[in-house]
């Protein structure tokens, strides 16, 4: 018998999916505290109906809520700061995060930072948290980040002009509550990009140096719920089961990748989305196919075996299956608002020079399948233009 891989997986205590689920936020939240933070985007929330009624759900069951509203959508550690003192204001003992990844990382952040006497600036920079925060909610409102089971917070410290993730422990959060019915009214183009954000996701953890078998029975699975929905949940952001799979497939990629990582794409796309401003989202999927022909050679099985579970391909020849997976998510990312050169995301050939240091620092990028040198990737982001 051959011996087993060991393996080490970080995951969210208590996860609870399906349509519906949003009902338990208050019956959750009582047994954690009873003055809750709760942190989420500047309006959709509200105009959507369903801050009202999730603040109601907690008032039931004795939680009082403090809203912090107004978390953008690449949040920076000022904004952390501003919830920190809020949460201590209010002398809050859990933070509620409900919105797009956004919002989840800033309430995360927030939650983990809210026992340290730092500021949230020389965190991001690498400080260690070692004060235990409050327990943190995560309640995603698109199917994309995957932040509800994911132990980090991207933020950007505008002075420096750096995006990082503050990373840690206290930055789980203790309940994931994912209720696809509170991303029906997500916009197309929001949708889009979410989308495409967690099949990257799916794709990367699949592939990355990182996995294990457990993290690949969740990719794996993540990226037949993705494929599957992606166009339709664009296409017609009403149909429920569409949603559905959507949020679980988002959900399973980032149970993988908290604990696989993930790949180039995500090294590159701080430094790109800091250069062009684009959304996370839609400089994931405009670097995706760029990135799988990168890797082809070196992620081969990998990618021929995605292509097989998500129905693309019957072929057994490897070469040809991870193609075919290179072309049907270019034909995918065609088929979505996203773009395809970096010249289309408004950047320029100066540009690209200060992104290299940081993609090569990248943890994301030390995960790639396929090693990456300076010149490789100077080369790489040239021919993207
Ligand atoms: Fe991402």
């Amino acid at each position: 018998m051959e011996r087993t891989e060991s393996f080490q997986l970080v995951a969210t205590p208590h996860i609870i999916f399906g349509s519906g689920a949003i009902e338990q936020a208050g019956q959750w939240s009582a047994r954690l505290g009873s003055k809750a933070l709760l942190v989420t985007g500047r309006s959709s929330l509200r105009r959507s109906g369903w801050l009202d009624e999730i603040v109601s759900n907690l008032s039931d069951h004795g939680v009082a809520a403090t809203v912090f509203e107004g978390a953008e959508p690449e949040p920076s550690v000022n904004m952390v700061q501003a919830g920190c003192e809020m949460l201590w204001e209010a002398d809050c003992d859990l933070v509620i995060a409900v919105g797009g990844g956004s919002s989840l990382d800033v309430g995360k952040a927030i939650g983990a930072l809210a026992g340290e006497s730092g500021e949230a600036a020389e965190y991001q920079r690498g400080r260690q948290i070692t004060e235990l925060g409050v327990p943190i909610i995560a309640v995603p409102t698109t199917s994309g980040t995957g932040s509800e089971v994911t132990p980090n917070a991207v933020l950007i410290d505008q002075e420096r002009g750096v995006k990082a993730s503050l990373r840690g422990q206290g930055l789980i959060p203790h309940v994931a509550i994912v209720d696809p019915q509170l991303t029906l009214t997500l916009p197309p183009a929001a949708t889009a990009f979410a989308g495409i954000d967690a099949f990257t996701q799916a794709l990367e953890g699949f592939t990355s140096t990182g996995a294990n078998l457990v993290t690949d029975k969740f990719a794996a699975e993540a990226l037949v719920h993705l494929a599957g929905a992606i166009r339709t949940a664009y296409s017609d952001g009403e149909d429920l089961a569409a949603r559905e799979h959507m949020s679980l497939g988002s959900l399973l990629a980032g149970i993988g990748f908290a604990s696989s990582r993930l790949g180039l794409v995500h090294g590159l796309a701080h430094p790109v989305g800091i250069a062009s401003g684009q959304p996370h989202g839609r400089v994931c999927g405009l670097l995706l196919p760029h990135v799988i022909d990168f890797n082809l050679e070196a992620a081969q099985e990998k990618y021929a075996r995605a292509a097989r579970l998500v129905g693309i391909t019957g072929d057994s020849d490897d070469e040809a299956a991870a193609l075919s997976l290179h072309d049907w998510v270019t034909q995918l990312v065609e088929d979505l608002p996203i773009g395809q050169s970096l010249s289309d995301l408004g950047i320029n050939e100066e540009d690209l020079e200060p992104m290299i240091a940081p993609a090569m620092a990248s943890g994301s990028t030390r995960h790639n399948p396929r090693g990456v040198t300076e010149h490789e990737l100077r080369q790489f982001l040239e021919q993207m233009l």
